[in-house]
């Protein structure tokens, strides 16, 4: 993706905050959603209720090689390129033991999943706000030793769920909230990527890995934020054979089942499908479909198939798609003649820094009461990207892990179950008279 070209549209002088940040993993994501929104947060600003006009600046960059990192500074628009690049597995300690690391913010983190933890944990020591991307950890421990740390620090630390930004899943939420649709029965999701992104893109960390845990995370929000409920068990099949051998512990595709229960005794589940060995032909970037069924009604969406489908000789579907999603980073030229890249996986992360800046600099003045402290907890209570409504996410992303570990171990079929008898989260496996137990405190309060 090229740069923005620059605009002549600037209020930049008008800001009346800056914030630094820091960006932990430079690949997929950080072109799709992060760079657009650091080329416009840089130049423009956005403003954050409360605290006003704010810019934000990429001040340093970790990741693995640099490679990426290097080629984006040789091409970024006038003003990105002057950000610190650190590389390496030691790199994010490197950054933060030092002058540049001083200065910042914030950290967002878009490692692969199983690196989530550790840059998070480091960044929160340094005393920073932290973004990170779905899915937030891969166990409810780790989860409770972020919460306890952000707690201890005063610092935020959310998750990027875009697709709660979706104007289709508002709209559903929308419906559910005035119930208008009433209560959900069953439901089915999938998210399919093709080769290109699972075998290629993501070679680098891929094996020993799965198609559910990185990306499951976003439907897993979506019902847990749209429906409510309590999480009670959760169930997986998978199929093996493409991005790794037959019998080993690396998915091509993953089914994930999860039932929820509600306060009036009545239960539902959702079956969520992902893979990432799709063929690369497919007409569209990434297959996301979901359909769910109510009392009074079923809602069908397709977030590929929104209505525009495009065909240029010898350019689509590979170069170009065929059918394009609009609404979640499209590219444009706005009628006033500005390019502009705009929509809801930009959103999210422009939410972040808005509440970052709300808690650091809501002043009064603004017409924002209350003290720092205050601030903080007030975002922290916006439940759809804290760390403590992420508890039943998380538990169903370690009850996937296991049950994946176990299979691949030579017992299939396990079933995790939350907060029963024997503890938090444990998994039943056929054969076994005890459960594992993954999780001993309650995933819920009692
Ligand atoms: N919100 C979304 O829809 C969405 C979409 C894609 C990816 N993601 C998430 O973003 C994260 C990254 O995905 P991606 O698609 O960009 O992957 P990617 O493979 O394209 O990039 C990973 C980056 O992380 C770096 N990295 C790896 N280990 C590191 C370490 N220990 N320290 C510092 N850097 C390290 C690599 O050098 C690379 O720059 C994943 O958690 C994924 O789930 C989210």
């Amino acid at each position: 993706m090229s740069p923005l070209p620059p605009t002549s549209i600037s209020t930049t002088h008008a800001a009346r905050h800056h914030l630094r940040a820091a960006m932990v993993g430079f690949g997929m994501i950080f072109d799709e959603t992060y760079r657009p929104f650091f080329e416009q947060a840089g130049r423009r600003g956005f403003l954050s209720p409360g605290a006003g006009v704010t810019t934000c600046e990429l001040a340093a960059v970790v990741s693995l090689t640099g490679r990426r990192a290097e080629a984006y500074k040789g091409n970024a628009p006038a003003g990105m390129a002057s950000f610190a690049s650190f590389t390496g597995e030691e790199g994010l300690r490197d950054l933060l033991a030092g002058e540049v690391g001083a200065s910042l913010d914030a950290v967002c983190i878009a490692t692969p999943d199983d690196r989530h933890f550790a840059a998070a944990r480091a960044a929160l020591v340094a005393g920073k706000h932290v973004l990170i991307e779905k899915p937030l950890v891969l166990s409810l421990a780790e989860l409770d030793e972020l919460e306890a740390l952000a707690a201890q620090k005063q610092r935020l630390v959310r998750v990027v769920y875009h697709k709660l930004f979706d104007p289709d899943h508002k709209r559903l939420r929308t419906l559910v909230v005035d119930g208008v649709l009433s209560h959900v029965n069953h439901g089915y999701c999938s998210l399919l990527e093709p080769k290109s992104v699972g075998l290629g893109q993501f070679a680098a960390w891929n094996q020993g890995r799965n198609p559910g845990t990185y990306v499951a995370c976003h439907y897993l929000k979506l019902i847990d934020f749209t429906f409510g409920g309590r999480l009670f068990s959760v169930s997986a099949t998978g199929q093996r054979g493409l991005a790794g051998p037959v019998d080993g512990d690396t998915w091509d595709s993953t089914q994930l089942r999860v039932t929820y229960a509600y306060p009036d005794g009545r239960t539902a589940s959702f079956d969520i499908h992902t893979s990432w060995v799709t063929p690369d032909n497919f007409p569209g970037y990434v297959e996301q479909e979901v359909q769910f069924r109510f009392d009074n009604g079923v809602w069908n969406g397709h977030s590929r198939k929104r209505g525009v489908e495009l065909t240029v000789e010898g350019r689509t579907p590979h170069e170009l798609k065929t059918t394009v999603n609009t609404h979640y980073n499209g590219t444009a030229i706005e009628p006033w003649g500005e390019r502009t890249q705009r929509g809801y996986g930009i959103e999210a992360i422009e939410q972040f820094f808005r509440e970052v800046a709300y808690v650091e600099h809501g002043t009064e003045e603004s017409g924002v009461g209350g003290t720092r402290e205050e601030r903080l907890q007030e975002i922290n209570s916006r439940p759809f990207a804290s760390l403590a409504a992420d508890r039943p996410v998380v538990a169903a992303v370690q009850a996937l892990e296991a049950i994946l570990a176990a299979a691949a171990a030579g017992q299939p079929d396990g079933v995790v179950r939350v907060d029963d008898r024997a503890g938090g989260l444990t998994l039943w496996l056929p054969g076994d008279e005890e459960p594992r137990i993954l999780h001993v405190p309650a995933v819920y309060e009692r």
